[in-house]
């Protein structure tokens, strides 16, 4: 989705701009702009279509663009196609409004009549042109109270970054319900869509809240809420990673280096949460009695979230004995869905910030639910809206393709079915020791698959030319199965589909041909015979298949697949961290094969903050 950032201090503020969207490059984009203020050019802005590099081979770096203050912005179009016009900086009529905007301004089509029938000329088919223009239509000479009114006018999610050439002393940002952080430094301030933007910069940051506008001096920022302004104290946060965890470290994608980093994202996420044989989950305030009286637990998530959801389900019901219906974050908000105050929301995001499971997040806590979270983003919307929040610690994920993100959710999702568990007496102490020991070795385990990779890329050779690959599994291997094919259709573009592989002969089997590649995962040891039986099916009917299983079950598998991989045996409730591993590796490899953008692929976006 969009990225926003906006300096003031006292270098050039172009190459710092630049540099802060660079690093906020992997939201997705499809086209970026700058807008910088000098007392010689005024407001100058500079958009083009297409990467970065474009826009800064226009300017050469930044270096032909002066000015210490100014606004930066990568669009990801929704209103609007792809376009140097409906690229941001938008600009009021009389250019002295540069406006970037990150969200949906709903109520364009209105405004933008009401606007044209007073003669406004609109430029660009973007609801950000709205702002810029208002903006100008309300201006009396106070910036603040044409802000504030344009707010009052508009409907919709909005991270809003506004220059005006007659204060080009000051920035000002305003935020409802899309991220937005300020950044302090000494001198100089910063305004972003996220951390990674100024961290090279300073660590010192805090988060805007809904309905709050900051006003960015080179000397402070004062904050200020809506409509009353209302100053406002902010709780600062010190950002506790290096840069280079949002750098590629000699690999050619992030996405690999997210990958390898598994291992030690999965131990750092656990390993302070186990103390003296017991999972100790800090900070969580659930007890026994709202435990025993729980009448639901819903799952909510998107995307990978929701199919690590999917997996959650098969571990908490075994663990827990209660019933879990895992929904779609979209689609929870408008079920009409069945919440009361002995209800559990169990919200996964990596980003924090994903406008549907927040929407969902609300919408559960607005009926009763509680909400506990488990959020990779330090400081997002999703866990600062939370009752609790159990943070992932897997360092920033800069590929789109979520990888490590989904292997640390899975870690706490295991912690909290444990910890639940033994509040609820559901679990031996035998069970649990045994199930927590096992869990400590998963991190060596994943290395080991790791150290492996190149087998899987052979496979991949094999198959990256195929047209369409179909996932089969049952149980934990279905929901495994479900993670594979997105990852692989999201950055190798082929179309794939995940199947629990009894529902085959319910009408898919009709698509399988000779040619079809089935990826087979039969690593849960209790159903492999019976999955077994339907690679027999497939196989039958032509196609090729790739098998995943367990090491030892690898010889029985190898009888009819025409190629496997197997992963260390563990407990079967911990198999999906094993698994995923291969299955984003062989997305990987099949993508590069192919030629693919891996970590921007087309039409997508990081953190999806538009509905
Ligand atoms: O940040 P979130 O976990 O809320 O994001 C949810 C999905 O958008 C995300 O998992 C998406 O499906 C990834 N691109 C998958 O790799």
């Amino acid at each position: 989705m969009c990225g926003i950032v906006g300096y003031i201090g006292r270098e050039e503020a172009a190459p710092i701009l630049l540099e802060g969207l660079s690093r906020l490059e992997y939201r997705g984009y499809d086209s970026a702009g700058i807008a910088v203020w000098s007392r010689e050019d005024g407001l100058r802005v500079v958009k083009a279509k297409g990467r970065l590099q474009v826009l800064s081979d226009l300017v050469h770096g930044g270096a032909d663009v002066h000015g210490t203050v100014g606004l930066g912005h990568t669009r990801w179009a929704t209103h609007g196609e792809p376009s140097d016009v409906n690229a941001h900086p938008q600009v009021s009529g009389d250019g002295r409004f540069a406006v970037v905007h990150n969200g949906i301004i709903e109520n364009y089509v209105e405004i933008r009549e009401v606007l044209e029938a007073k003669g406004v000329k609109f430029t660009s088919q973007t609801d950000t042109e709205v702002v810029a223009h208002l903006l100008e239509y309300y201006y009396r000479g106070d910036v603040m109270e044409a802000l504030t009114k344009v707010l009052h006018r508009v409907e919709g999610a909005y991270a809003l970054g506004v220059i005006c050439a007659d204060c080009p002393d000051q920035l000002i940002a305003a935020r409802k319900d899309s991220p937005l952080i300020l950044g302090y430094g000494d001198g100089f301030n910063f305004l972003a869509s996220d951390v990674t933007a100024v961290i090279k910069y300073t660590r010192d940051v805090c988060y805007l809240d809904d309905g709050e506008i900051a006003v960015l001096t080179r000397d402070g920022i004062q904050v200020y809420s809506h409509p009353y302004l209302l100053p406002v104290e902010k709780e600062h946060h010190q950002v506790n990673w290096e840069i280079s965890a949002a750098e590629k470290g000699g690999y050619e994608h992030f996405m690999m280096k997210e990958i390898m980093e598994q291992p030690k994202a999965f131990r750092d996420t656990i390993s302070p949460r186990i103390q003296n044989g017991r999972v100790v989950l800090e900070g969580l305030d659930i007890g026994e009695e709202f435990l025993g009286d729980m009448d639901r637990l819903y799952i909510i998530a998107c995307g990978s979230s929701y199919h690590v959801g999917m997996a959650a389900k098969y571990t908490l019901e075994r663990l827990l004995r209660k019933s879990v219906e895992v929904t779609l974050a979209s689609e929870f908000r408008y079920c009409d869905p069945i919440v009361t105050d002995k209800t559990l929301a169990l919200v996964i995001s990596q980003s924090g910030e994903t406008i549907d499971t927040l929407a969902a997040l609300r919408e559960a806590r607005r009926l009763g639910a509680r909400v506990l979270s488990i959020v990779n983003v330090v400081g997002s919307t999703i866990a600062r809206e939370s009752d609790d929040v159990l943070y992932t610690w897997a360092g920033p994920e800069i590929a789109v393709a979520t990888t490590k993100a989904y292997s640390t959710q899975l870690a706490v999702v295991y912690l909290i079915g444990l910890y639940f568990a033994q509040k609820l007496g559901t679990i031996g102490r035998e069970e649990y020791t045994g199930i927590l020991d096992e869990l400590q070795r998963i991190p060596d385990k994943i290395q080991r698959i790791l150290e492996r990779k190149e087998e899987i890329q052979y496979a991949a050779s094999l198959y990256f030319n195929h047209a369409s690959i179909f996932f089969i599994g049952r149980n934990i291997d279905y929901a495994v199965g479900m993670e594979g094919s997105l990852k692989l259709k999201e950055i190798s573009y082929i179309h794939s589909e995940a199947y629990a592989a009894g529902e085959l002969k319910h009408g898919t089997i009709s698509l399988i041909e000779p040619g079809t590649l089935v990826v087979a995962l039969a690593s849960y040891g209790k159903l492999f015979e019976k999955l077994m039986s339907n690679v027999v099916e497939v196989k039958s009917r032509g196609a090729d298949i790739l098998g995943l299983t367990t090491e030892s079950r690898k010889a029985d598998m190898e009888k009819t697949a025409d190629h496997v991989f197997a992963v260390p045996d563990t407990h079967p409730m911990l198999l999906p961290s094993l698994d995923v591993v291969p299955l984003q590796l062989f997305a990987y490899y099949v993508a590069l094969m192919r030629g693919c953008d891996i970590d921007k692929p087309r039409n997508l976006a990081k953190s999806v903050t538009v509905e």
